[in-house]
């Protein structure tokens, strides 16, 4: 039987992955028709992203899953209205996008780019950096980005703890988990990366007690979500000189309004949700791969815990 496949994303990204859904489709072997308009009652999956504007999944009364481009889901993982399976998006693209990021800004702390980029007032001071070896880097969240972010430190000859919600077990990487090992993971932590999602247990992770762990002058990278710092927390923080300079990519409000003390702060650089994006063509052949799995009654990738929020 033919399944009708919704596109409810930005309307811009429609000419970009038609094709490629198409042709991975095909090859998979389903019997689809795609498009950005479809009766509610018709469609068996949705492409999905929170800017396509899709709210009530009520009347989609066939709908066998929903699969976003977004690896984050807290805009839809709450929704009482969906009831079918969400997938949500882990993309080699997106991945390599991340860790890239993530790379750059840490050697900008790690080597005090700034220093050399910023200042040349003929001062001559011959200050050499450490080693990787010598500084320890925490990863909050090792989930599919976090972890391949972790490696990458590690493969540099970083010091790198991660911390995660359950136990885990990670070659070269000192793993913590729990609230428990929240403490743990930062008070070592000269540059902290946060990678986790946004969900209820999330909000807040670096707030006043949790930046007072660390050690003074500490960096911040923040490419997960804007709600998992408490600005007000760090931005004392910043002022006191317990955190040293935060790299912000995410906010609780974005665009990041003009008049948000963060863009004027000396010691914050503003990013625009720019650390990484979904890349069209490896994420088409995800999508396609989870509506083939579904075709044939395989378990679909990457499924949303709701319950958890991620
Ligand atoms: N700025 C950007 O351009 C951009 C782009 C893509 C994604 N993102 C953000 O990056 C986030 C992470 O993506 P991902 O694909 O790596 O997600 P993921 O695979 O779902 O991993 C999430 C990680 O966070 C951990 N975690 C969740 N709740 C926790 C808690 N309460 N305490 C401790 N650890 C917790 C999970 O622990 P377990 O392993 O124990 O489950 C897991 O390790 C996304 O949710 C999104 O917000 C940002």
């Amino acid at each position: 039987m033919t399944v009708n496949v919704l596109f409810s994303a930005r309307p811009t990204l429609w000419p970009v992955y038609e094709p490629l859904l198409t042709k991975g489709l095909t090859e998979a072997g389903v019997d689809f028709r795609l498009g950005p308009d479809f009766e509610p009652d018709q469609v068996d999956y949705v492409v999905y992203a929170p800017n396509g504007g899709l709210l009530d999944f009520t009347p989609y009364t066939r709908l066998k899953a929903v699969l976003s481009l977004w690896a984050g889901v807290e805009k839809i993982a709450d929704n009482d209205s969906l009831t079918v399976p969400l997938a949500r998006m882990v993309d080699h693209g997106l991945t390599q996008g991340m860790t890239e990021w993530v790379v750059g800004h840490v050697l900008r702390y790690h080597l005090g780019m700034d220093q050399h980029i910023t200042v040349q007032d003929g001062n001559w001071t011959p200050d050499a950096p450490p080693l990787a070896t010598e500084r320890q880097v925490c990863v909050l969240g090792l989930g599919a980005l976090g972890k391949a972010t972790a490696h990458a430190l590690a493969a540099l000859n970083f010091n790198v703890t991660g911390w995660s919600r359950s136990a885990k077990d990670i070659a070269g990487i000192t793993c913590m988990h729990g609230e428990e090992g929240l403490g743990a993971a930062l008070s070592q932590a000269e540059i902290v990366v946060l990678l986790l999602p946004d969900t209820p247990a999330t909000v807040n992770t670096l707030n006043s007690e949790t930046l007072a762990l660390l050690p003074k002058g500490a960096c911040i990278i923040n490419p997960g979500r804007g709600p998992l710092i408490d600005d007000d927390a760090l931005l004392t923080a910043l002022n006191s000189g317990q955190v040293g300079h935060a790299t912000l990519d995410v906010f609780r409000v974005e665009p990041l309004p003009p008049e948000h003390p963060y863009w004027a702060h000396p010691n914050v650089t503003v990013t625009p949700h720019i650390a990484s994006e979904t890349r069209p063509v490896t994420a088409a052949q995800v999508i396609c791969e989870n509506i083939r799995r579904g075709e044939v009654g395989e378990p679909f990738l990457h499924l949303v815990n709701r319950d958890l929020g991620y």
